[in-house]
């Protein structure tokens, strides 16, 4: 189609990490689900993850309820950092949230293991404004969100470690989102073979939520 004006396979299908069951849902969603792939350097990846292990290590993975979202992982809500970690959520704030928006104190630390994955959830609005905006570290992992009135429409983003994804709006509150377990761990037809994965999870807090305060009931 070189020369005839026609899309390109790119605008088809999707970029390098983020691919759509179409044109219109990948272009409706284009600044809703946005991954930044190299977000951080391998120093920023290794700062952070050298200072979340010990704190995660005195935890275990979890397995237990076999309706819960998440198997295979151990969490903490982690409030003090580092002051080179502080710089890199700054960095996470700046690229992702707007002035307006408050985020939610502490942030949330995630560690899947490798046979560990998340089933299709959106987040609680109780607890979660508009805008998530995840970091992933040690191995890449393959998000999906597909429609909750409408399953055929659908976006997979592939989160390489170091990368950042943002999520708000539609792609927050009128898709689901999951990451698949290793079975499942493909990217279009490219099989992502999982291992462990961190993630630091930055939330804005539901409008009209004071910063500190619990979040409202109902
Ligand atoms: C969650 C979630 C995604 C991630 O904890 O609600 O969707 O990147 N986590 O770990
Ligand atoms: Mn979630």
């Amino acid at each position: 189609m070189a020369g005839s004006g026609g899309l390109s396979l790119r605008t088809l299908t999707g970029s390098g990490w983020v691919r759509g069951s179409c044109p219109a849902v990948l272009s409706r969603l284009k600044n809703a689900a946005v991954v930044r792939p190299g977000f951080l350097s391998k120093a920023e990846e290794e700062t952070l993850s050298c200072e979340l292990e010990p704190e995660l290590r005195r935890r275990r993975y979890e397995y237990d309820h076999w309706d819960a979202a998440i198997h295979g992982f151990r969490e903490t809500e982690k409030s003090r950092w580092s002051e080179a970690s502080r710089n890199i959520l700054q960095r996470v704030q700046s690229a992702a949230f707007g002035p307006g928006q408050t985020l939610l104190s502490p942030v949330h630390v995630l560690d899947l293991e490798p046979r560990g994955y998340i089933k299709p959830h959106v987040d609680s609005v109780k607890f979660c404004g508009a805008t998530i905006a995840g970091l992933s570290l040690l191995s890449p992992s393959v998000m999906r969100l597909v429609h909750t009135q409408e399953p055929e429409q659908w976006l997979e983003l592939l989160l390489e470690p170091g990368s950042l994804y943002i999520l708000r709006g539609a792609a927050r509150y009128d898709f689901s989102h999951e990451i698949l377990r290793d079975e499942e761990s493909f990217f279009g037809e490219r099989r992502i073979p999982r291992g462990r994965r961190i993630s630091v999870i930055c939330r804005s807090l539901p409008e009209g939520t004071e910063p500190g305060q619990p979040p409202r009931a109902c």
